[in-house]
C-alpha cells in the first residue's frame, strides 16, 4: 500500500505522516516513510536520523541513470535504495529523496530522473506500507508516478488558503489517476472549522486532528508527537489510522 499526504505549507503534512508511520509501525506493520519534501523534516516526527539524500547519491545516480549519449534510462535500478540507504528502527524506514535544482521548464537532470523512476518503480514487500510526506504541491507528481499510489491523503487546515490547495490537489490527483483521495482536517478547535472544511471540500473526509498544543511542544523538544502519550492529536491521528485500515 503506498500513501501520499498533502495540502498547503504548514497545515501539519509532516506530523500527520510521521506520526501515522509511527503508528502503523507500532502496530507491527512493515512501514517505509518517504521524506520528499525539500525541507527534509519528517525524521524529526520519527524520531530518527536523517540518512543521506538519495540526490546526493550523484555518482551512483549517474552510472545507473545516464545512457551513452545524454539520454536518461527510464527503468534504473532501484530495488536496491531502501534497503541501503534508509535509517531504520524496528519496523520503520526512512528514505529522504533530498533537493534537486529545479530548471526553468522542469528539471532534467540525473538526480530528478531517479527520483521519478525511484517512485515509479519502489517495489514493496508485501504487508508493507509506504508513507510518503510531500512538498506542498503535487505538481511534480507526474501520472506514472501518481498511478503507483493507492491513497492521496489531504492534510486541511481551517482556512480559506488551505481548503483553496486542498480542492486543487484533490482535482490533480484525479487528473493524474491516484485511486482514492480523502481529506483530514487538522488544528481544529471546534465544530464550525471542521464544518467549513467538510463544507467547501466536496470529497471524503476521514477525520478530525484538533489544535494541539503538545504538538508544538512536541516540535519545539524534538521529539515525535508519538511519544506524548496524552495528546489529544495522536489519539485523534490513531483514530484516523484505524478508520483507514478498517
Ligand atoms: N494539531 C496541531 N495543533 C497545533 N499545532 C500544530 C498541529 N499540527 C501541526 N501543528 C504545527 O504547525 C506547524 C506546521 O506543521 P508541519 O507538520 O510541519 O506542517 P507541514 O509539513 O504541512 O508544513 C508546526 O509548527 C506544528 O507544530
Ligand atoms: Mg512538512
Amino acid at each position: 500500500m503506498k500513501i501520499a499526504v498533502s495540502g498547503k505549507g504548514g497545515v501539519g503534512k509532516t506530523t500527520f505522516s510521521g506520526t501515522l508511520a509511527m503508528i502503523l509501525a507500532a502496530e507491527g506493520r512493515s512501514v517505509l516513510a518517504v521524506d520528499s519534501d525539500p525541507s527534509m523534516n519528517l525524521h524529526s516526527a520519527l524520531g530518527l536520523e536523517n540518512p543521506t539524500p538519495i540526490s546526493e547519491l550523484k555518482e551512483m545516480i549517474s552510472e545507473r541513470t545516464v545512457l551513452e549519449g545524454g539520454a536518461f534510462k527510464l527503468n534504473p535500478k532501484v530495488d536496491d535504495i531502501p534497503e541501503r540507504f534508509s535509517s531504520k528502527k524496528d519496523g520503520l524506514s526512512l528514505l529522504v529523496m533530498g533537493t534537486v535544482e529545479k530548471g526553468g521548464s522542469g528539471c532534467i537532470c540525473p538526480e530528478s530522473a531517479f527520483l521519478k523512476a525511484l517512485l515509479r518503480h519502489l517495489v514493496l514487500k508485501k504487508e508493507e506500507i509506504l508513507v510518503m510526506d510531500t512538498e506542498a504541491g503535487i505538481e511534480h507528481l507526474g501520472r506514472n508516478i501518481a498511478e503507483k499510489f493507492d491513497l492521496m491523503i489531504v492534510v486541511c487546515e481551517p482556512s480559506e488558503k488551505a481548503v483553496d490547495t486542498a480542492r486543487r490537489v484533490h482535482r490533480l490527483s484525479k487528473e493524474i489517476g491516484i485511486r482514492r483521495v480523502v481529506a483530514v482536517g487538522n488544528k481544529i478547535s471546534n465544530q464550525a472549522q471542521e464544518d467549513f472544511i467538510k463544507t467547501a471540500l466536496n470529497f471524503e473526509y476521514l477525520g478530525s486532528i484538533p489544535f494541539d498544543s503538545l504538538v508544538i511542544e512536541a516540535d519545539m523538544s524534538r521529539k515525535p508527537l508519538y511519544t506524548y502519550l496524552d495528546s489529544p492529536a495522536l489519539k485523534s491521528i490513531q483514530k484516523i489510522s484505524e478508520t483507514l485500515q478498517g
